[in-house]
């Protein structure tokens, strides 16, 4: 029997999975088992860590795992290990999820709501493939060093060896073969090492195996750039842990808010997929009922696509969403007066209206 895990998390993490919830009961996948467990900071509180050992294994065991968000001001003083973040980073790892999908796609009844001009964002449709298990998040050495003189350093390292990234492109080639597109492989190849053998493997893996799939490089300070610039140039978006982490949020605001992006990070095939919303848990507004349900929504949309076997659902599942907001239904981010709840249902309406 198919298992979807949800792990609500902290601060608006529960209050948008639990819309999540309410559209996949409503779908009645058949057989699909659905369950819940603490983690991120909840955990810490409850258990005294962020990811409990039972809800590690029972993250493995899963089909998919739906995260809402971690972290928060309330655990912020404590060391890494003990963060609600450490949590996450050690369940991407655990799962080995190394290529982490993140679709900046506008929908078009949004094209007003982004802060940029209608004719810039029109018909953006991107997909980052950010790699997600490795590089600075994980490299070592790091930590915070007391020198004799009694200075503080701080170190992170930046690592990738080549098989890292070759698998990692290898998504990104066959994702853009598959939807008729092209690969920008986005690094800082003219000052780092680690950048320079980004370039030269993702190059040797193109020339063997995906020659007529179109490739470019672009430097990571350009490719931001560009993406306000000219966002409809960029199809596959190839990059690291880091810059991944940066350029999805910017590319979000091109598609209206942080609230909309979903993503779907994969293992090898056949292993569970772990789905979560790219933002955070909004500290600011937690707790308000006005947090936009989408990206969980449609994160939800993506483990139906690629873990639990409902490629048809996720479709209509998401046709829902762009309906629900040509029908006009917006939360505050999106500068309309919906609760979470009230967008929740009006997804769910829409879904009715299939
Ligand atoms: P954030 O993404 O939580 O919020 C940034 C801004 O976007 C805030 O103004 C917030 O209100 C708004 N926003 C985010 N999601 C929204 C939504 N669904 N609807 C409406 N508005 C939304 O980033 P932050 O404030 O820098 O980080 C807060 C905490 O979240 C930190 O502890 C950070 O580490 C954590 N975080 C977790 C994840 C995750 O769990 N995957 C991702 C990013 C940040
Ligand atoms: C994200 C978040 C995480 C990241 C944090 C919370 C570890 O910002 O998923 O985008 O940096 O990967
Ligand atoms: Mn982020």
């Amino acid at each position: 029997m198919p298992l979807l895990l949800l792990l609500p998390g902290d601060g608006i993490g529960p209050e948008v999975t639990v819309e999540a919830r309410r559209i996949a009961e409503a779908l009645a996948i058949p057989g699909l088992a659905i369950e819940q467990a603490p983690f991120g900071g909840a955990a810490i509180d409850a258990l005294g860590a962020p990811l409990p050992a039972d809800v590690r294994s029972l993250a493995l065991s899963a089909d998919a795992v739906l995260m809402g968000a971690v972290g928060g001001p309330r655990w912020s003083g404590q060391p890494f290990h003990l963060r609600p973040e450490a949590g996450l980073l050690e369940l991407r790892s655990a799962m080995q999820v190394y290529a982490n999908l993140r679709p900046a796609r506008l929908f078009l009844p949004l094209v007003a709501a982004s802060t940029l001009k209608p004719d810039i964002v029109e018909g953006i449709d991107i997909l980052f493939v950010r790699e997600l298990v490795g590089g600075v998040y994980f490299g070592e050495p790091r930590g915070i060093e007391t020198l004799p003189s009694g200075e503080r350093v701080a170190v992170n390292t930046q690592r990738y060896s080549e098989s890292e990234i070759r698998r990692v492109a290898a998504v990104a080639f066959a994702l853009a073969r598959a939807r008729g597109g092209h690969v920008t492989s986005v690094e800082k190849s003219n000052v780092m090492e680690s950048g320079l053998l980004w370039r030269e493997t993702v190059t040797a893996l193109h020339q063997a195996e995906y020659p007529d799939v179109p490739l470019a490089h672009m430097l990571a300070d350009t490719c931001a750039m560009q993406l306000v610039k000219a966002p409809r140039q960029f199809d596959v978006i190839l990059t690291d842990n880091l810059f991944g982490d940066l350029l999805s949020d910017l590319a979000a605001m091109l598609t209206g808010s942080l609230g909309m992006l979903p993503s779907a990070a994969l293992g090898s095939p056949g292993s569970p997929g772990l789905y979560e919303p790219i933002h955070g848990s909004a500290p600011d507004i937690a707790g308000k009922g006005v947090a936009n349900p989408c990206a969980a929504i449609l994160s939800l949309a993506m483990a139906l696509r690629h873990s639990l076997g409902a490629p048809e659902t996720a479709d209509r599942l998401e046709a829902a969403v762009e309906r629900a907001l040509e029908a006009g239904a917006r939360t505050a981010d999106l500068g309309g007066t919906l609760g979470t709840r009230q967008m929740g249902d009006a997804i769910l309406a829409a879904l009715e209206r299939a």
